[in-house]
């Protein structure tokens, strides 16, 4: 292939070097992006007189016919490219002739690739924002479903309050609630325009950037050239606001594979969503929440990949940053891959409430509102927190929970017990007396869900 930039050159490029040098296998994944910033571009200088309106309108309809059969299928770009900048350019000239030549007036691949990632990866955040909605959709539902649902909340991985599975898995849908806002601001900084920034110092051609940037959606144009083309802090906050989504995922999953285990039993993986073994015949094993764990990595690989291939770069453009393509794609890739199966396998585990519920009962997480029963009648919390330790050994010791003991054996601990004692402990009245904003009770819960499903319609 005739590289376009081969005046300056005797020699034809070495293929193996050319094999290295193209972006072309993974940035051809912009080519829509690439053709519709042309149009723009087109479009503006010809309106700015830069090219003759014929030229303009020539150059228009070739891009389109590009865009529309390499859509189809019907064409095929040639693998020996560059890059998709320099192949749309070669075959819209192939097929329109010399004012395709034109198209690259006032206009460097440097500012045109910092353009096409910017109009790539907010159509590729704003898909990710969507599973996200939907993934925060189905935690609302399954919480809904589970408002009394009793489970043992955890410190230490040690049983510790009661809590119910709504309230902890409601918990995650405030990350990815913030995950999503952190992409929305990632969004609004990238919102900026760069063509115009030339190679590097800009140029000398009476453009209209404005008007470029109102033809492709974006807020603002780049107010520096140099930095116009050397700004890649939007694909770091991609990467790292992928990764934050990656980690709340892995957390997640964990949980998912903790509680699906014999030794906590509260959740059920449903058959479409977990695998076998091909020795063990009992095992069914929490293959995908494990994968999205693991996945996690690659996609902080990703974000520390682009960090250090930018930490040392001197201004401006450097042929090194090229190297943000694959990274950046790889971890959009991987999220909307996870998100696209970890939603419905959501959705599909079982929820084992009695086993839940057991668990609840067997921590002796209900101490505390024992103590205040007496509490409340009179007696100092010291003596009635020393009466609720010495009823848990008593349990410990006849292997019974606080529930199962009769009215005889708390009296013979402390004589301020009553019947009432029975209510006061029952999990679900330990849970739904911390009604407070933010906590456990089934009210409150339903409450947050409904703020938040307002929020996602
Ligand atoms: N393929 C290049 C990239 O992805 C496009 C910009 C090339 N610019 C240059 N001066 N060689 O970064």
């Amino acid at each position: 292939m005739n590289n376009l930039w081969s005046g300056r050159f005797s020699k034809e490029l070495d293929s193996d070097v050319n094999d290295f040098n193209s972006s072309l296998r993974f940035d051809s994944r912009m080519y829509a992006q690439d053709i519709t910033g042309s149009i723009a571009h087109a479009r503006m200088l010809a309106a700015t007189g830069i090219i003759s309106p014929e030229d303009g309108e020539a150059i228009v309809a070739g891009l389109e016919g590009i865009l529309a059969d390499l859509q189809s299928g019907a064409l095929v770009l040639d693998p020996a490219g560059e890059d998709i900048h320099m192949c749309v350019e070669q075959l819209l000239t192939q097929r329109i002739g010399d004012a395709g030549k034109r198209l690259h007036t006032a206009r460097s691949r440097n500012d045109q690739v910092a353009l096409d990632l910017r109009m790539y990866l907010r159509e590729a955040l704003g898909a990710v924002d969507a599973q996200l909605k939907e993934l925060i959709a189905a935690i609302c539902e399954k919480a809904s479903a589970n408002l009394e649902t009793v489970m043992p909340g955890y410190t230490h991985l040690q049983r510790a309050q009661p809590t119910t599975y709504a309230h902890a898995i409601m918990a995650y849908a405030e990350m990815f609630l913030r995950d999503r806002s952190r992409l929305s601001d990632c969004l609004a900084r990238m919102d900026v325009m760069p063509l115009g920034s030339g190679a590097m110092g800009g140029t000398t051609y009476p453009i209209d950037r404005s008007m470029t940037a109102r033809a492709l959606g974006f807020a603002a144009i780049s107010q520096n050239s140099i930095d116009g083309v050397s700004d890649r802090d939007f694909v770091i906050e991609a990467c790292s606001g992928l990764s934050i989504i990656m980690m709340h995922l892995s957390r997640f999953s964990e949980e998912i594979i903790l509680w699906c285990s014999s030794e906590f039993g509260f959740l059920e993986l449903d058959d479409a969503y977990s695998t076998g073994s091909s020795i063990m015949p009992q095992k069914k094993n929490p293959d995908i929440a494990e994968l999205v764990r693991g996945k996690t990595g690659r996609v902080y690989g990703s974000l520390m990949g682009i960090l250090t291939v930018m930490k040392g770069l001197p201004l401006a453009y450097n042929k090194d940053m090229q190297e943000d393509k694959e990274g950046l794609f790889d971890a959009l890739d991987t999220v909307s891959q996870c998100l696209h199966v970890f939603t419905p396998m959501l959705k599909s585990l079982g929820v084992r409430r009695d086993r839940m519920l057991r668990a609840a009962q067997q921590g002796f997480i209900n101490a505390t509102d024992c103590a205040d029963f007496l509490t409340k009648k009179g007696v100092p919390f010291r003596d009635a927190y020393t009466a609720s330790g010495k009823l848990v050994r008593y349990c410990i010791s006849c292997g019974k929970t606080l529930d199962e003991l009769s009215l005889e054996e708390y009296r013979a601990v402390h004589p301020g017990f009553d019947e009432g004692v029975y209510a006061a402990i029952d999990l679900l009245t330990c849970v739904s007396g911390r009604s407070l904003p933010g906590g456990p009770a089934p009210d409150t819960v339903a409450a947050r869900i409904r703020a938040v499903e307002d929020q996602l319609h």
